[in-house]
């Protein structure tokens, strides 16, 4: 969600003002708060999780997104050495798999990502993303064109602190640059040791495809979560294909999933909450009382194996496909530790049965996200529509009115 501050909205986060986040849990439904119960409680640097595969690239089985640090999108960041702390918190349980762009902060996250991994570089996985046209002051909109992609490596490379990025996705479909000529740029950058893997974030099959074709796609980074089931129109069913990895971003729903996040945009922090300031549909007044039967589910299903609604969002996601590797985000210790010991929840097949036929009859009130922001990502990954059918062509604005 993060890709649609423009550049007055940057400019307005600039004066962060704190704020507090009223937090309510689910009534009757007991396993909602508190740290989780189905994690080992392991903490210490030679902590593993099991492994997974995006692609030929081996990562921890959860990830840790590293855009929660800043401000901009769930409320006010965390301070320096909070987030260091943090992100070496997630490494001591085991997370081997951390996520970041250009864009978050801009820069902060990068920067804080790297300053905190130093010690440990060549044990972890890191990716990040380029996109736009941010550095050198100039903070323009989408642009993946060739000499954007190569200020935006050499500048994210100083602030990760490394000589090398693991995973380096486009983060947004420029429909002004064709794929083929992203993949290239990015091919260029593997060749000469800068990046290992290429990636693709909210993009569409037939983005994917043409992408691939010129350069191997590790992953895709779209949004998945037991209440935004986009991927699974075409996405998920490409990646199989390609033997293609699958990070899906904001996995417990942008909080709501975890049962303890129920504020509506009015109590939402209006300057620094992305929620409040694009208005997100699943945020108003409304959606938030009508969705609670999804929450409930989870929970339900969840107590049976020891684990909060949170948890269980995330053990759905890792059962749905053994390539899939959640990245949830936090500003917290204690959520960290919450979100990372998911992956010792086991669901039954009739545990994920239920989930799937409770989630059919329950519905989703509210788009997942406003118009705006939706209209920056790529055909294949909208609810309701699809790039199948543009045989291949690139999913650009002409495309998607024609459909
Ligand atoms: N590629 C893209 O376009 C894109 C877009 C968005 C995000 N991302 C990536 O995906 C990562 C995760 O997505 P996300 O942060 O948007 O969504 P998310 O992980 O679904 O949810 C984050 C929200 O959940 C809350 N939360 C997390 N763990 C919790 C817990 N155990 N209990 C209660 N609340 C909890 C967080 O608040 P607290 O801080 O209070 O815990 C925050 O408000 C990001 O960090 C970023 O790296 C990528």
């Amino acid at each position: 969600m993060e890709q649609i501050l423009s550049r007055r909205e940057m400019l307005k986060l600039s004066t962060v003002a704190a704020g507090t986040v009223a937090i309510s849990g689910v009534a009757g439904c007991a396993s909602f708060t508190g740290g989780g119960n189905a994690g080992t409680g392991a903490s210490n640097s030679t902590s593993t999780l099991p492994k997974r595969k995006l692609g030929a690239l081996e990562v921890s089985g959860i990830g840790m997104g590293a855009m929660n640090t800043v401000a901009g999108y769930y409320g006010p960041g965390i301070e320096r050495a909070d987030a260091i702390k943090l992100i070496r918190a997630a490494y001591d349980q085991g997370v081997r798999f951390f996520d970041t762009a250009q864009v978050y902060g801009p820069f902060l996250s990068e920067d804080y990502l790297g300053e905190a991994a130093s010690p440990f570089r060549n044990d972890v996985v890191i990716s990040t993303k380029f996109g736009f046209n941010l550095e050198g002051g100039d903070r323009g909109g989408i642009d993946s064109s060739r000499q954007v992609i190569i200020r935006s490596v050499e500048a994210s490379l100083k602030r990760l602190r490394t000589d090398h990025i693991d995973l380096f996705y486009q983060h947004r479909v420029d429909p002004k640059v064709p794929i083929e000529e992203v993949a290239d740029t990015v091919q260029d950058l593997i060749k000469q040791g800068k990046v290992k893997h290429f990636g693709l974030s909210q993009a569409g099959e037939a983005t994917i495809r043409r992408a691939h074709k010129v350069q191997a796609v590790t992953a895709i980074q779209n949004e998945y979560s037991f209440w935004t089931r986009d991927p699974e129109i075409e996405v998920l069913a490409v990646c199989e294909e390609l033997g293609i990895g699958f990070v899906p971003w904001s996995p417990l729903g942008m909080g709501y999933l975890t049962g303890k996040s129920f504020s509506p945009i009015e109590q939402l922090d209006q300057k620094t909450d992305l929620r409040a300031i694009a208005k997100f549909p699943r945020w108003t007044k409304e959606a938030i009382e009508a969705n609670r039967p999804l929450v409930e589910l989870l929970a339900r299903v969840g107590d049976r194996r020891g684990a909060t609604p949170g948890q269980t969002a995330l053990a759905w996601l890792i059962h749905k496909r053994p390539f899939i590797v959640p990245i949830p985000g936090t500003r917290k210790i204690a959520h960290m530790k919450e979100n990372v010991a998911a992956i010792n929840v086991k669901l039954t097949d009739s545990d994920m049965q239920e989930l799937e036929s409770g989630f059919k009859k329950i519905g989703v009130v509210g788009k997942n996200a406003p118009p705006a922001l939706l209209e920056a990502h790529d055909i294949g990954s909208f609810l309701e529509s699809s790039s199948k059918g543009t045989y291949g062509l690139s999913p650009l604005p002409k495309i998607r009115k024609a459909i």
